[in-house]
């Protein structure tokens, strides 16, 4: 299915989704995500990037880039990279056929229309990421490499595009990726990438164990960890909005300068955690399927995430035949 040809092709996912819907993305410094307007011009669409060359992407971040930046003092040694295999962390290999059986990017695969629209999207976040930490404060720089995958409702793509944006920021070359399973009612993230379950994030806000850092499972794709969901509980949402969970979020960013900290979110309109994960987060990704997504449901779960700064609108026009096999591809009909 991503190896169809594109039909049509105009502007990238974020551009499309933000016009589909007379939504002004979020620039890299936009200090507010602008309301979603029902009858709005369609906006100026954003700049696209250049297209980079496909087997060597320039590096998003230099060791001395702002990103890397600290105010004097601030989280000490914390320029000092933290080796990605952390001693005694449990590695597990990534199955390739369940990615390409769940039509995602596969590492070390052919570069795909599918691989080219994350490269969009990903620049993105990295910009902002980048622009956060030349202009604000360290904290604030912390934040914007930590950003939630997001919708209104569930099935429209959360998953899905959390991990193909995963392996996709992996590839970059001064960064390390942790994709967190936080859609603690559906966590799928584990089963997707075809590896086995283990202690996670909510065993940390429970107290159960000890540090994150534990949990996290390094896989066989260079610079990408994965920290699962953990042992559901009835209080996610209170765990979640305590002060040790900010702390403890805040800490897989401080831990490591060069991580971009990647949430599955659970659907926003469907679940409380949802809204509490936008206030620990820099960036907000609300994934908008275009087959399905209803303008009134997406303004809804904008407001429910508007306590993140920057929120950006990415278009997965995925379609299903009846009987469920998949043909569509994400360069469909929408957006036309
Ligand atoms: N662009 C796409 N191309 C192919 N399959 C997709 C695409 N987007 C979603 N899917 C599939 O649709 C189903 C629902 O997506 P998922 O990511 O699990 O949604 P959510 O996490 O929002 O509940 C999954 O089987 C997923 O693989
Ligand atoms: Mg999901």
């Amino acid at each position: 299915m991503n190896d169809q040809t594109p039909r049509r092709y105009k502007g990238t996912l974020l551009e499309r989704a933000a016009s589909q819907f007379h939504y002004a993305p979020t620039g890299p410094v936009a200090p507010q995500a602008p309301p979603v307007r029902a009858h709005a011009p369609a906006p100026t669409p954003m700049p696209v990037p250049a297209p980079e060359p496909s087997h060597t992407p320039p590096p998003a971040f230099v060791p001395d880039g702002p990103m890397l930046r600290r105010g004097a003092g601030e989280h000490e040694g914390a320029s000092i990279a933290v080796p990605q295999q952390a001693r005694g962390r449990r590695t597990a290999p990534i199955d390739r056929a369940t990615l390409r059986a769940g039509g995602m990017i596969v590492p070390g695969g052919q570069i795909t229309p599918l691989a080219e629209e994350f490269r969009m999207v990903k620049r993105q976040l990295l910009l902002t990421a980048r622009a956060v930490a030349a202009k604000d404060t360290a904290k604030a720089a912390d934040r914007a490499r930590m950003v939630l995958v997001c919708s209104a409702n569930p099935d429209e793509g959360k998953t899905f595009c959390a991990i193909n944006l995963a392996l996709s920021m992996a590839a970059e070359k001064d960064v390390e990726i942790l994709l967190v399973d936080a859609d603690f009612a559906k966590p799928d993230i584990l089963e997707r990438l075809g590896m086995p379950s283990g202690p996670g994030l909510l065993d940390v806000l429970s107290g159960a164990v000890a540090s994150a850092e534990e949990c996290i499972i390094d896989t066989d794709v260079s610079q990408l960890s994965v920290l699962p969901a953990g042992a559901k509980s009835n209080s996610d949402t209170e765990l979640l909005a305590s002060d040790r969970a900010r702390a403890i979020l805040d800490g897989l960013a401080q831990a490591n300068p060069r991580r971009i900290v990647i949430f599955d979110s659970p659907p926003a309109l469907a679940a409380s955690p949802a809204s509490v994960l936008a206030l620990h987060v820099g960036q907000v990704l609300v994934v908008v399927r275009a087959d399905q997504t209803s303008e009134g449901d997406l303004r809804d779960a904008v407001s429910a995430l508007d306590g993140c700064e920057h929120i950006q609108l990415v278009l997965n026009s995925v379609s299903f035949q009846p009987g469920g096999r998949r043909f569509g591809s994400y360069y469909g009909e929408a957006g036309k």
